[in-house]
């Protein structure tokens, strides 16, 4: 367990820009950040952090919260592993509670696989380095390869001994459970063979890493010329490792891709190692299989841009034309880069200056709908119907683009590469696209609907009036607990026959003072345990400290409520988001306003109350025999009802 004190200390330094800024790409837009939705694909950006508030909203899905919900959402992350995650980023010293063994026990299953995967990595590290098998096997090949003490650091290169189960024997000496071990592959375990045995044997590992840094899985090569065994072995699927969500290096290289704005996708492990030497820090490899959609959402996370680099012997060139089609209908813009006959990353790498790198992907970076052009019709050769097929497949790419103007482009430069008229090209984009999902119909610029909407799971809560009650004074709260407002009230006074008589008058107070005094006159208490527990602490920040500490208001395991309360403390930035602001949509609430709605909030909720009251006399009346005195409550509830129905009229 983590020390409450440790918890503060986090929260007080994290900066949620700063995290966030580790995985999504942000923009300055006045006083906030805004990037593209990690949450979901879109193309104009929808989500935002504010660094005053210290919280993000994702106006896409929903979704929102402070620095932590973001890690949990994100990173899936456990309450604990975000805060973790903070204080290693932050440097923070953990203050541990003492732990007992059943709360050990109560660790997820992910949780202590990637514990085994990361003792695994460590000790594949070790055994690189400080054992003789090590040095004289694994890392003497590394040093042939030209891998320098640096670089085998920064990937955590390792070597998994020649030996049946040196890993499986270590790590269950380290009191590491072979369950662990076997469900994350690194340990082979057949019942009728005996003792488990390790899965990689005589291997140089590269440990493959989440956005966050955790170790996933390993990939391992054989050394030598053993042509019988496959050269790189890799981590089964598992809980934690997806093959598909995998990219080698985009830890890595998550800086480099969203500060230079541009991302090099290789072929293999090495690639990456060496280009990262050579000072290109912007690369990731999909690991030797085609590019999945879900790999080109994380990349999409730090940039639109991407260059392929494709290895010079061409063989899997033809085969990645669909991974890149993908890259396309992300709404990304892509080059190909083909490195000399021979050449891949690594050995072009290897043996040139940065300069002359750089300048070659420069220089060969080709558009990629023109380099399929003229790939595909070297093969054609003036075969007329073979080039009506080439027109077909290079327009089949032009229709995924998902911005109109874009396509409009391509079909003009195509016009001319492939010496057809544009006409034609047009009319196959038409009918191409009208054959497809007619998903890219929907405009781009719609605004976001106006209404705070509570998220789906708890909708049936949204429409209960005293939820929305609720919600909307801790939204008061929210963006006025400390303005100073004249308030209009009515008070009751006894004239001189000794009636009850309505008397105006006029109170300067702060938004919430107003609303705590008047709740506790009357008794009324919130029926939503989150709200309760916010508006206390809402009234107490404000009595004690007279400021807000927005990021301090979020639920620790509720997700539903967070996207509310991110709703609610994001509102003005949605209509920054689509520049209503300028264009004087949106106007800002007036004192008087602000007054107004205050008042009306408060009658609403209390008429709402003195209705529940009403119903549930009503009820005890036709249940029990002595009804009468019910009936006397219930009179003076609907006398009190009018009351307060005359003043709402009064605010409207
Ligand atoms: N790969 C794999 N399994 C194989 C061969 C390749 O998983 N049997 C993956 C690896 O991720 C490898 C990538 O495909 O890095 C590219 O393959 P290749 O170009 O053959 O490997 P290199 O990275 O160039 O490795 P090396 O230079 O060590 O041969
Ligand atoms: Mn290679």
């Amino acid at each position: 367990m983590i020390s409450k004190s440790t918890i503060d200390q986090v929260y007080e330094i994290a900066r949620v820009e700063e995290v966030i800024g580790d995985f999504v790409k942000l923009k300055k837009s006045g006083a906030n950040y805004k990037g593209l939705s990690p949450f979901s694909q879109e193309r104009t950006p929808s989500f935002m952090v504010s660094p005053v508030k210290q919280i993000w909203k994702d106006f896409s899905s929903g979704k929102g919260g402070n620095v932590v919900a973001f890690l949990m959402e994100h990173e899936q992350f456990s309450y604990p592993e975000a805060i973790r995650y903070l204080a290693q980023k932050y440097n923070i010293e953990i203050e541990e509670t003492q732990q007992t063994d059943a709360e050990k026990a109560l660790r997820s299953q992910q949780e202590s696989m990637y514990m085994v995967a990361q003792y695994a990595a460590e000790f594949f590290q070790q055994q690189l380095v400080d054992t003789e098998e090590g040095k004289a096997i694994g890392l003497s090949y590394f040093k042939e390869r030209g891998f320098t003490e640096a670089s085998i650091q920064h990937f955590g290169l390792g070597y998994s001994p020649n030996q049946k189960d040196a890993l499986t024997a270590a790590a269950q000496k380290q009191g590491y459970k072979l369950d662990f071990l076997a469900q994350t592959g690194l340990s082979l375990v057949n019942p009728e063979r005996g003792t488990p045995i390790d899965r990689f044997r005589g291997r140089v590992m590269f440990p493959i890493r989440s956005l966050s840094g955790r170790i996933q899985g390993f990939g391992g090569r054989i050394l030598g010329a053993n042509s019988k065994a496959a050269k790189y072995l890799n981590s089964p699927e598992s809980p934690i490792y997806h093959k598909s969500k995998v990219l080698y290096g985009l830890f890595e290289s998550k800086k480099s891709i969203a500060t230079t704005d541009c991302c090099y996708i290789v072929e293999g492990y090495t690639d990456v190692i060496q280009m990262h030497q050579s000072g290109v820090t912007n690369v990731v490899s999909a690991s030797g299989t085609a590019l999945t959609v879900e790999q080109i959402r994380m990349i999409r996370r730090l940039t639109s841009n991407v260059v392929v680099l494709f290895d010079g012997d061409a063989a899997g060139l033809r085969a990645s034309l669909r991974g890149i089609d993908l890259i396309l209908e992300a709404g990304m813009n892509v080059k190909v880069c083909v490195f000399p006959e021979g050449e891949d990353p690594d050995s072009f790498c290897k043996a040139r200056p940065i300069e002359e790198i750089e300048t070659y992907l420069k220089e060969q970076a080709k558009d990629f709908i023109q380099f399929k052009a003229a790939l595909l019709l070297e093969d054609t050769v003036q075969d007329p119907s073979a080039k009506a097929a080439v027109v077909r497949e290079i327009v089949a790419s032009i229709a995924k683009i998902p911005d109109a103007i874009a396509r409009e482009l391509y079909v003009q430069r195509c016009a001319s590469l492939l010496e057809v008229s544009e006409n034609v090209l047009f009319s196959t984009l038409a009918q191409l696209r009208a054959q497809g999902a007619p998903k890219s119909v929907k405009r781009e610029d719609t605004p976001p609907p106006m209404e705070v909407v509570a998220p789906k799971s708890k909708e049936q809560l949204s429409l209960n009036r005293s939820y929305e009650l609720e919600r909307q004074i801790i939204s008061l709260l929210l963006q006025f607990g400390n303005k100073q407002v004249d308030f209009e009230e009515v008070i009751l006074v006894k004239n001189k026959a000794g009636a009850l008589e309505e008397k105006p008058r006029t109170i300067s107070a702060k938004v919430y003072e107003k609303i705590f005094l008047d709740l506790q006159q009357d008794e009324i208490e919130f029926t939503n345990e989150n709200f309760r527990s916010l508006y206390g602490a809402l009234i107490q920040m404000f009595q004690k400290e007279g400021v807000l500490q927005t990021d301090r208001l979020f639920a620790e395991n509720d997700e539903a409520f967070n996207a509310v309360i991110s709703d609610l403390l994001m509102a003005d930035e949605r209509y920054q988001l689509h520049d209503w602001e300028r264009k004087n949509i949106y106007v800002k609430s007036s004192d008087s306003d602000v007054a107004r709605q205050v008042n009306e909030t408060i009658l609403s909720l209390r008429r709402y109350l003195i209705d529940q009251k009403i119903k549930e006399l009503q009820e005890r009346t036709t249940e029990e025999a002595a009804a009468q005195e019910y009936l006397e409550d219930i009179k003076s509830y609907l006398t009190l009802r009018s009351l307060v129905t005359k003043r709402l009229d009064r605010v409207f």
